[in-house]
């Protein structure tokens, strides 16, 4: 990164094949091309504990398109922080945004090297000053506000997006005051989404599924009740449905309905 925290487009980010990340695996589950053997092996041995896998991710990525959405065409937000990015898929977030709002501005942050790569490249593509990425671990959330702000205006409303990335913060690391201070620079009109990995779903499967993962990966998963999750959104007001199950979140399509997962969401507003 440059001195200001923006992404580089010269040198390549070291990338560690060794032990699976998030993000690789995240992407070998949706059949995507940028996972390595590690990646793989662990993917594999959390889908023999828990098949559904691929289908509850394939769910909560409906759902991150569902919520940008809403945002965009019915809260009238035209302003995102997506922290957790991952690697991109189908509809990710500056696309649905700007599908709606064509000068909707997207900051995206993650700390994986290869996110940052594909980072690099939207950024060349992007219109000027409508897209900006932060190289930033979510568990510095006052670095990323300051980051954020260059191409943000706090004192509008602003979407934070939590997507499948609180579980990948363990309660050492003090989940919870980092959602509070994420929300607490967001100006009233301004929303939180976020959705994890249930505790209690599937619960015994989902468990073993944990197990292996954190034996195999970089990231130790904390899975969360809904009750826990419903937390993350203490002072903010749940939209309709609250906190749910992520393909019961104004689903589009009685398909959409019945998918199955194991993940919790909301949308609150401030
Ligand atoms: C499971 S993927 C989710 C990607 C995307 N949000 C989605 O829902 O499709 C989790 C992402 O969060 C990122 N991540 C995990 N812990 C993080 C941290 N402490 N700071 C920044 N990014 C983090 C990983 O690198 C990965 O890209």
């Amino acid at each position: 990164m440059d001195p200001n925290g923006r992404a580089e487009h010269v040198g390549q980010p070291r990338i560690d094949t060794s032990v699976a990340h998030s993000a690789r695996v995240h992407d070998y589950w949706l059949g995507g091309k940028d996972n390595f053997a590690a990646d793989r092996a662990a993917g594999d041995a959390v889908m023999a504990a828990y098949p559904g896998i691929a289908a509850s991710v394939r769910a909560n990525r409906a759902f991150l398109a569902r919520a940008v959405r809403f945002l965009a065409a019915e809260a009238g937000v035209t302003q995102f922080l997506d922290i957790g990015t991952g690697i991109p898929a189908a509809n990710n977030t500056h696309e649905v945004a700007q599908a709606v709002t064509p000068g909707a501005r997207v900051v995206y942050v993650d700390y994986d090297p290869v996110v940052l790569q594909h980072a690099r490249v939207l950024l060349t593509s992007a219109l000027p000053g409508t897209i900006d990425y932060i190289d930033a671990d979510l568990r510095g959330p006052d670095r990323i506000l300051r980051a954020a702000a260059r191409t943000l205006d706090f004192t509008r409303p602003v979407a934070i997006m939590l997507i499948a990335v609180m579980h990948l913060i363990v309660d050492d690391d003090d989940p919870y005051r980092i959602v509070g201070q994420l929300t607490a620079a967001l100006a009233p009109g301004s929303y939180l989404a976020l959705s994890q990995v249930a505790a209690d779903i599937e619960t015994e499967q989902v468990a073993e599924a944990r197990r292996r993962y954190n034996s195999l990966a970089r990231e130790t998963q904390r899975h969360r009740t809904q009750a826990e999750v419903t937390r993350f959104f203490d002072g903010l007001e749940l939209v309709a449905p609250g906190v749910v199950p992520v393909q019961r979140w104004r689903p589009d399509s009685d398909l959409t309905a019945k998918a199955k997962s194991t993940m919790w969401c909301g949308v609150a507003r401030r």
